[in-house]
């Protein structure tokens, strides 16, 4: 295992490239060294070389970029239709590569992903940031305790009035929310889930956007365990109730969606055993002794409580670079598998089949 500072080269500084990488790459600069970029618009190259400073060599495509021998990783952060074949063709070169999302536009180009990080193990790193960030932790912390009992449903929805007119709503540039925030969506749904998808039914709409892409998906998958996961996202929605929603056999968990909200949590009590009751087909007795008649009449003993949104570990969507460092040079294993980010390509792929209004690949067949 080589020592040292990785040397990243960037593709791609728009918002992602120099928003993201840049910004989280200078902050961990005991890790990392930004050696190169590229960018089509040499304008963006020119600005990034002057944000980062130092001897930064800039390229105007992404080819000499990644044959740089002053370039040990690559980050990929360009449009989201050239992110597997760079990758590919950066592995190919014995480059590590950080992949921004979507990782592949569709399941066929997704195993050809996963065939090449098969052949050159070890170099490809996943960039599912929103795995580190804090309020899934939460969840998935509460999920995983037993406390709520068992699990049958969660809800999970972002919502907000965007109103989109960038190539992010153009579907023959690989837009759609499908593929802009269903990366982050349903990898959290993948996890939330905690055993095999069985099965997958997606909507997807233009609501706000101005584009033909997507700017609305709902998306219900089960599980093997017979868990119900359901994420939706909406650019077109002024307001919205909760960001997650848990409910077991023995509580829910909520996170209401609105500045500085907390969980909020109600479960039975452990302490007190539930009594065993069996399924009763008598008429029941006439509700004059004050307990509310279409429930058991049984004395329930809640916990409630609230707590505010914790980060864990210090992570957070920014934080993912550093835990790429931990697995290039301390050989701790990164926390995303890249068969996790192929599951969530194929689910989306199967959403778009079930909407084909919202294809990319038949409008690039009918040479639109
Ligand atoms: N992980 C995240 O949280 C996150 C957030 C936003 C965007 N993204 C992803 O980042 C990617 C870029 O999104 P964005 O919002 O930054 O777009 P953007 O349009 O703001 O930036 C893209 C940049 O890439 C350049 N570019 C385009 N094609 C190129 C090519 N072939 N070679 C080199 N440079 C090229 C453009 O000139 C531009 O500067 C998308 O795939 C998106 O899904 C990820």
């Amino acid at each position: 295992m080589s020592e040292g500072r990785i040397k990243v080269g960037i593709i791609g500084l728009g918002r992602a490239g120099m928003g993201m990488h840049v910004t989280e790459l200078l902050r961990f600069q005991d890790m990392f060294e930004i050696t190169a970029v590229c960018d089509v618009d040499i304008r963006r190259a020119r600005a990034a070389e002057k944000k980062i400073g130092g001897n930064v060599r800039v390229h105007r495509t992404h080819g000499p970029l990644i044959a740089d021998p002053e370039v040990e990783l690559v980050a990929i952060a360009c449009r989201s239709p050239e992110h597997t074949s760079y990758a590919i063709e950066a592995m190919k070169q014995g480059k590590y590569v950080v992949l921004d999302k979507p990782v592949a536009m569709n399941y066929a180009e997704a195993k050809k992903l996963l065939a090449a990080s098969k052949k050159y193990p070890g170099l490809l790193y996943c960039r599912q940031n929103r795995r580190f960030e804090p309020e899934f932790n939460n969840v998935l912390d509460v999920v995983e305790s037993g406390l709520l009992g068992n699990i049958y449903m969660i809800r999970h929805s972002i919502f907000s009035y965007q109103r989109r007119n960038d190539w992010q709503t153009i579907l023959r540039c690989g837009g759609g929310q499908l593929n802009n925030w269903g990366p982050h969506l349903i990898d959290h749904a993948v996890q939330l889930m905690g055993d095999k998808i069985k099965t997958v039914n997606g909507i997807l709409r233009r609501a706000t956007a101005v584009g033909d892409a997507e700017d609305f998906f709902k998306i219900i998958l089960t599980g093997r365990n017979g868990r119900i996961v359901d994420v939706e996202f909406s650019g077109g929605a002024a307001l919205s109730s909760n960001i997650y929603e848990v409910h077991g056999d023995r509580g829910s968990l909520i996170l209401p969606s609105a500045p500085g909200a907390e969980f909020q949590m109600k479960y039975l009590d452990p302490a007190y055993p539930l009594e065993s009751i069996k399924a009763d087909p008598k008429t029941p007795v006439m509700a004059d002794n004050g307990w509310e008649p279409y429930r058991n009449p049984e004395e329930l003993h809640w916990i409630e409580k609230s707590f505010p949104i914790t980060e864990k570990d210090g992570d957070n969507i920014s934080t993912i670079y550093r835990h790429v460092y931990n697995a290039i040079r301390k050989g701790i294993p990164y926390r995303i598998k890249v068969e996790e980010s192929v599951e969530v390509v194929r689910v989306a792929d199967l959403v778009r089949q079930q909407n084909p209004k919202f294809r990319q690949d038949r409008l690039m067949k009918m040479g639109k």
